[in-house]
């Protein structure tokens, strides 16, 4: 199968929306992380990065996504920038066939080219580890102060990028709103 992985245009969104469906809808779904309603929300917002919202294409429709959003890491006194995956799905046809792993990649060597130090993902540790994310509880790092996350994960996109950082993550104001994470 011949697919490209690219920066989204705005022609996509439609077809992004039903990438995103197809993952995660669930009856219910919509009260609590409707992950397509957030992709929506951020991109009309000043937390979008066109650089780090990717689509996969192949057969002439997009059948893959990951987005990329500034979120910060906060202390006790202190507050570093990071940035949060979330959310990447593949089309069920298209999956396992290495769509997932290079919309990651991509993503990865951005966020590098556009500066930043680390990155955060809530997901599997069989799929993160593969790109060398590691247990954020490491750093004392958490989405709560238990720092006790199971699935919560830290890349370091540049040598020692999370030296001395710890706190709880704060993904950016969208995902909150309407009780999202
Ligand atoms: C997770 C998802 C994006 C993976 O996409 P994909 O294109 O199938 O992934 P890839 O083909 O690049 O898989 C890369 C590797 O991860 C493995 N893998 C795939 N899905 C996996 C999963 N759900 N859990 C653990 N490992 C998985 C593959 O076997 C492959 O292993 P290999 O490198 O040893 O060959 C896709 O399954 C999906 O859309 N799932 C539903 C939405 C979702 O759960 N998103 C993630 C939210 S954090």
């Amino acid at each position: 199968m011949n697919y490209l992985v690219r920066q989204e245009k705005s022609e996509d969104y439609d077809k992004v929306r039903g990438v995103l469906q197809s993952a995660f809808f669930r009856d219910g779904k919509d009260a609590v992380f409707n992950e397509w309603i957030l992709v929506e929300k951020i991109r009309d917002s000043e937390y979008y990065i066109p650089e780090l919202s990717l689509v996969a294409e192949a057969d002439g429709q997009v059948v893959g996504y990951i987005l990329f959003s500034p979120m910060k890491i906060r202390g006790a006194n202190t507050s570093f920038d990071s940035l949060a995956l979330a959310p990447l799905a593949v089309y069920k046809d298209y999956q396992k066939q290495g769509i997932g792993k290079h919309l990651v990649r991509l993503g990865i060597e951005r966020a590098k080219k556009l500066g930043f130090k680390s990155m955060v993902v809530l997901g599997h540790p069989d799929y993160y580890s593969k790109f060398g994310f590691k247990r954020a509880s490491k750093w004392r790092i958490g989405t709560t102060e238990d720092f006790n996350d199971e699935c919560l994960f830290v890349l370091e996109l540049v040598k020692d990028g999370l030296r001395g950082i710890s706190g709880v993550v704060q993904y950016c104001p969208l995902f909150y709103n309407g009780e999202l994470i």
